[in-house]
This record gives structure tokens, C-alpha cells and sequence, in this order.
């Protein structure tokens, strides 16, 4: 790590230079409206945090301040559900960038009931279908919020009930994805609870240091590197880390890989979690969203961290 340090004292200016830079901006995006919650968010927030192997947190802008991470969260659900059936759970879901929206309908029919990725709603519905065998669905929404509580070490972080409630009432989409599924057999329980888990991991709020700290485990082989257990095996790390980088901003994923060059997961709340192997993990907060629903600011942000940092997994 000292290493590492030394290569990169200057971190903590880069940081500040780039939430002041952001705070001034004036092209912002768009906050997500149809999920009328979030639509609440001040879109002049900007936050970023960088959780390095040392335990140390370094972080710039409103930081400190809770967002709803949404599909952030399903980076965690992937990796719990790994856990509980391993490999069985490509039988259900693809491994294979979607080309489409995050909430698109028509690939599912083509391929009869089977998402393209764990990502995309359809496949975090499976995903959320998987980790309720044998729970109700509280029982289910607990364990992945104990999950993630454990893996920053924060109990604070909790679910926005707000948030999950506004996304209920206005998730046709996402019941018209769980029930298409459940047609070809592809959910096995009731659209409505499998629904009841996924809008409630995708409410949970957390600020950008947190998320750091959350996510560092895929940046270090799947292990805490100041406790030193292991959350995950080193090669269900680099998978997860691979998906990310293939999957993680819909059909956004490319561009993201082209102009950042890391592993990264996007949210509507306008939250990104982005994977540096071997240095550490990267959050960023911008309520903004692009064309393809992820963080406008956010990306930008990461794509000039890690050109200033020399981050790119595709250079030495
Ligand atoms: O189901 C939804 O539409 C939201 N709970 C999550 C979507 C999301 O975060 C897409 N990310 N960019």
C-alpha cells in the first residue's frame, strides 16, 4: 500500500479539485423522475469517496450524505446470491451486456424468459427470486441489508422505506418483467413478493463513503483488506469485477469501459461504484442522469480520476 501511496500523494487535492470543478457545472443531467421519490433530490449534490487498502477513506463534496444507491445494490444481491447457489444461477440468468435500456421488455421474449445479465431489472428480479427460497420476503431484505451493513462495518446504512413504497406504487414496468418471467417458469414466487425484496434492496441509502467501503472487498481478490476475512473466493471477484465492466451501465457499459476503463455500477439514484483491483474502491454521487440513466457528473468525474490517477484496468 505504501507504494501505492507514494505513486499517488495526491489524491485528496484531486478529490477537492474535482467536486469544486463539479459543483459549478451546469450541465447536470436529469434526475429520474418515475420513481417520483428520487425525483425529490437536489440535482446540485455531488459527492465522490476513494476506500483504499489501509482502511483509509478519502473523499470530497457531500460525501457523508445518504442517496438511494438503487441499482448499485445489485451488485450485492449478484454476490449473495453466488453465494447461496453458485453457478446454478446462469440457468437463469445470462452473463452477456443487454445492447438495451435497463427496464427493456422486448429481448425477454426472444430469449424466452432468460435476462441477458444479473443487472438489467429482469435479471435482479431473478436474483431477488433466488435469495427469497425459503425466507419471507423481511427475512430476505434483512439479510441483504446485514450483508452490506457487514461489509462497511456500519449499521447506519438502512433502507429508505419512502423510496421502496414510491417504487412500488409506480413499478408497472417491473411487474410486467417479473410476471412476463414467471410465465416461461423463470421466477418461483409470486411476482409481488419477488418485487417486494428487489424495490427494497434498490431503496437502500447510503453516502458515497460508505459505498467505498461497501464495494472494497471486489478490489482487493474478495477480501476486507484491514480485517482480512474473505467475503468472496479471488475468482468470484474478478467474475463479479467482470461483469461490472461488461454489464454495469446497461447499454451505457461500453462507453463507460471506453472513456473510464474500470469496472463500474450505476444507479438511478445517480450513485456509481467503480473497481480499481489492487488500490481500492471509488464511489461518486450525481442525482443527474444521461440518456442511458446513469450519473452525467458521476461518469465524468470518474472518467477524469482515473485518467489524473492512472486507473485504467487497461494500462499498466
Ligand atoms: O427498477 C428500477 O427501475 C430501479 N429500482 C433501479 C434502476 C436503476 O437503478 C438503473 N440504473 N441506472
Amino acid at each position: 500500500m505504501e507504494a501505492t501511496l507514494l505513486q499517488h500523494p495526491a489524491l485528496e487535492s484531486v478529490l477537492s479539485d474535482l467536486a469544486a470543478e463539479m459543483a459549478v457545472r451546469t450541465d447536470r443531467g436529469a434526475v429520474a423522475t418515475y420513481i417520483p421519490q428520487l425525483g425529490k433530490v437536489d440535482p446540485a449534490k455531488f459527492g465522490i469517496a476513494v476506500a483504499l487498502e489501509d482502511g483509509r477513506v478519502i473523499s470530497a463534496g457531500d460525501a457523508d450524505e445518504p442517496f438511494s444507491i438503487q441499482s448499485v445494490s445489485k451488485v450485492f444481491t449478484l454476490t449473495l446470491a453466488l453465494g447461496k447457489v453458485g453457478d446454478a444461477l446462469w440457468k437463469r440468468v445470462g452473463r452477456e451486456p443487454s445492447g438495451n435500456p435497463f427496464n427493456s421488455i422486448v429481448q425477454l421474449e426472444q430469449e424466452r424468459g432468460i435476462p441477458r445479465n444479473p443487472f438489467i431489472n429482469a435479471g435482479a428480479i431473478v436474483v431477488s427470486d433466488v435469495l427469497l427460497a425459503g425466507h419471507e420476503p423481511r427475512e430476505a431484505i434483512g439479510e441483504i441489508l446485514r450483508f452490506i451493513q457487514f461489509l462497511a462495518d456500519d449499521d447506519t446504512i438502512y433502507i429508505d422505506r419512502d423510496v421502496a413504497a414510491s417504487e412500488r406504487a409506480t413499478g408497472f414496468r417491473n411487474f410486467a418483467l417479473a410476471n412476463y418471467m414467471r410465465s416461461f417458469g423463470n421466477l418461483d414466487h409470486a411476482a409481488e413478493l419477488a418485487l417486494g425484496v428487489y424495490f427494497h434492496h434498490c431503496a437502500i441509502a447510503m453516502s458515497c463513503r460508505q459505498l467505498a467501503l461497501v464495494g472494497r472487498f471486489l478490489a482487493f481478490d474478495g477480501r476486507n483488506p484491514v480485517a482480512g476475512h474473505s467475503v468472496v473466493s479471488p475468482g468470484r471477484a474478478r467474475r463479479i469485477n467482470a461483469l461490472m465492466l461488461t454489464c454495469g451501465h446497461y447499454d451505457g457499459s461500453g462507453d463507460f469501459a471506453f472513456r473510464v476503463g474500470i469496472p463500474g455500477k450505476s444507479g438511478v439514484g445517480g450513485g456509481i461504484l467503480g473497481i480499481v483491483p489492487g488500490v481500492g474502491s471509488l464511489s461518486v454521487w450525481s442525482p443527474g442522469l444521461n440518456a442511458n440513466g446513469n450519473s452525467h457528473l458521476g461518469s465524468i468525474a470518474l472518467e477524469k480520476l482515473a485518467r489524473t490517477m492512472g486507473w485504467s484496468i487497461f494500462s499498466p
